[in-house]
């Protein structure tokens, strides 16, 4: 008689509430980027006292299980990339070759299971046997996937640099037409001191995407970037999926200015080694 095999659990047990788990993960995102400000001004102190904090809460584990529970009640970003896929023609036809697709930060296995899809999933930790621990700057682009899912990861990047090193890398692992499919929390381009969604587009585009679409949920930002076939494609006037949805208001005034992020671009020689860890 087969035995059937027991599915690898992916909601661990220590964090169970939706409420407790969104306190962990913004807590998670705040100290993160106090720990990096206070690195970035060379303050040891408060440095220290940062990691401390993240240490208390019960830093990247504690973080990762929050993740899954917060992730776990929605199929947002699945539904929109097959969506996106079939309608742009992407999805090969049964009996044909999977798409090659990278998931960066993957908590859940909606598109592991998918069987037009071959995935190579990634994340810092993993939390499913199918899901590579990796951490994304560490991987060599080589221009070979035909999608890339970077859902709600960029956020987590610590700096504006290793962000802007994030949208380059993840150029160079999309083949030519290749999609890159990118969502982040809205307000960080609604409510940013240093960014807004039309700056936030404009560094995609000098990054050599095209915004094929974008959209917005009441908390998340879509983006589906391509990357241009030909350097004639390139030319091609950007769609009008640069500018934020109607009634998507951002401003960097100071009343709508409580998140921090940013992207900076930099010439890569200019960046230390281990810029992104
Ligand atoms: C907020 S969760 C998002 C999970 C999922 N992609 C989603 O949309 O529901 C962010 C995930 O990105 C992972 N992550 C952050 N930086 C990463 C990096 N440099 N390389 C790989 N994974 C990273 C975190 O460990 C975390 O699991």
């Amino acid at each position: 008689m087969k035995t059937k095999k027991r599915k690898a659990p992916l909601i661990p047990k220590t964090v169970t509430s939706l409420r407790k788990a969104r306190a962990i993960t913004s807590s998670f995102h705040k100290l993160t980027s106090k720990a990096e400000e206070a690195k970035a001004r060379g303050d040891v102190k408060g440095l220290k006292a940062a990691r401390t904090e993240l240490e208390a809460l019960g830093g990247r584990q504690a973080y990762q299980e929050a993740s899954i529970v917060t992730t776990s009640r929605s199929r947002h970003t699945s539904k929109w990339v097959f969506s996106k896929l079939t309608s742009l023609g992407m999805r090969p036809a049964r009996g044909k070759q999977p798409l090659e697709l990278l998931e960066v930060g993957a908590v859940n296995t909606q598109l592991l299971s998918v069987p037009w899809l071959a995935v190579r999933a990634i994340d810092l930790k993993s939390c499913h046997p199918r899901i590579e621990e990796k951490n994304f700057f560490d991987l060599r682009p080589e221009y070979n996937y035909g999608a890339v899912v970077c859902s709600m990861v960029i956020n987590c990047v610590p700096s504006p640099e290793a962000r802007g090193r994030m949208l380059k890398l993840l150029h160079q692992h999309v083949c030519p037409g290749g999609l890159v499919f990118l969502t982040l929390p809205l307000r960080c381009l609604t409510h940013s001191k240093n960014i807004t969604w039309e700056q936030f587009a404009k560094v995609i585009e000098s990054v050599g995407f095209v915004i094929e679409s974008s959209k917005a949920s009441p908390k998340v930002a879509f983006f589906c970037l391509q990357k241009p076939k030909t350097g004639e494609e390139a030319r091609r006037p950007p769609p009008s999926a640069r500018g934020p949805p109607e009634g998507i208001l951002c401003g960097k005034g100071p009343a709508r200015a409580t998140s921090t992020f940013g992207v900076t671009l930099r010439d890569e020689a200019e960046l230390p080694a281990t810029h992104g860890r």
